[in-house]
Parts: C-alpha cells; sequence; structure tokens
C-alpha cells in the first residue's frame, strides 16, 4: 500500500436499522378490509346472499318436513308370507325341510292317525335362537348349539329351551297353494288347533 492511499478503518460502521412502520390508522385497516371484500362483493351483497340462504334453509326443512308427515312409512324389511306350493306336495308323516334354508321352515304333515294336517314350524331354537336340524332317524329335531331337542310336532324335551318350537301362520290361497306368514306364529301349543295354524287338507 502506497503511503498516499487512506488507511481503512479497522471496523467498518455497522448499517443502520431500517425505520419501524408506523400503525395503520383505523381508516386504512377499513380501507384494507374493504378491499379484501371487493375481491368478491361487497359487504351489502354478502348480507343479502346470507339472508336468502338463512330462508331458503329454514323452507327446505319445513317442506321436508310436511312431506314426512304426509308420506306414509315404508319399511324395507324382507317379506315374510310366502307361496309353499300344494297341499299333496307334502307326504304324509313327513317333516319336509326343503324350505328351511331359504324360509328357515318346516312343512310338517301329520298321518291321518294324527289328524292328516299340515302345519309350518320355524325353526328358530327356542333357547338362544339357533337353527335345529331335523334327524328323521330319530324322529326329532335337535339343536347343535346346546343341545335341546324338539319331538315331532315341536315340543321341546330335553336340554335348555325353555319351550315349543313355534308355528307360523297358514292359510290357502285362491290358487290352491299353501300361503305361510313367518312373521306371525304362535308360541302356545293351545294355539296350535286354530284354523290359521293347521290346515285340515
Ligand atoms: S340355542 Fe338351541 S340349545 Fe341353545
Amino acid at each position: 500500500m502506497s503511503p498516499d492511499q487512506p488507511t481503512p478503518p479497522a471496523n467498518p460502521p455497522a448499517p443502520r436499522p431500517a425505520p419501524a412502520k408506523p400503525p395503520k390508522s383505523i381508516q386504512q385497516q377499513q380501507v384494507d378490509e374493504t378491499k379484501v371484500w371487493n375481491l368478491w362483493f361487497t359487504r351489502r351483497e354478502f348480507l343479502t346472499l346470507a339472508a336468502w340462504g338463512g330462508f331458503f334453509l329454514w323452507l327446505g326443512g319445513t317442506i321436508g318436513a310436511a312431506l314426512r308427515y304426509f308420506l306414509p312409512n315404508v319399511t324395507y324389511d324382507p317379506p315374510t308370507r310366502f307361496k309353499i306350493g300344494r297341499p299333496e306336495d307334502y307326504a304324509s308323516g313327513e317333516v319336509n325341510t326343503r324350505f328351511k334354508k331359504k324360509y328357515r321352515i318346516w312343512v310338517v304333515r301329520d298321518t291321518p292317525a294324527q289328524g292328516g294336517g299340515l302345519y309350518v314350524i320355524y325353526a328358530r331354537c327356542t333357547h338362544l335362537g339357533c337353527t335345529p336340524n331335523w334327524l328323521s332317524g330319530q324322529n326329532k329335531f335337535k339343536c347343535p348349539c346346546h343341545g335341546s331337542g324338539f319331538r315331532w310336532g315341536g315340543i321341546n324335551f330335553e336340554g335348555p329351551a325353555p319351550r315349543p318350537l313355534e308355528r307360523c301362520r297358514v292359510a290357502l290361497a285362491d290358487d290352491g297353494q299353501i300361503i305361510t306368514d313367518v312373521g306371525d306364529r304362535f308360541k302356545d301349543p293351545k294355539d296350535w288347533h286354530r284354523p290359521d295354524a293347521y290346515l285340515k287338507v
């Protein structure tokens, strides 16, 4: 370095901090807010839209409630009434199992000595609801869950089942077929000789 050149300072002065921005006035804040509103709609338009929205919500709720009141209550439970063929399709002295899987029923036809009638037993154990099996070799229904046994006709005689199997309502349709209703059942054996529980065919 030549002796004519100035000597640089050992520590250059630190840059001055930028002056803090003065806080925005209330008017300035309102102007900023208005700018944001104006991107979409004005405050007046917003309030009008909110009022109409509330009105239509109220109107929809009122119309829905009125329709609910006037329309019938429709349930979509599966049907419980079925046609199960003609009486001559069932042999005397037989527990027919062909509808057990589809409708959970057995169709039973007594022998002439037993009365010769036809009835439908609901295939649900009266202990805890399992599906028993018909054991033709032992002439009884046997529940696989806890061992309850039911005689021909459905009377309980062994195991924990507290009462007989239930029987379903039966009738003859105009076309000669048997109709049964698995949703309408007789629990008490006293009812089993009613004409809508025991078809004399
Ligand atoms: S459910 Fe049939 S014996 Fe328990």
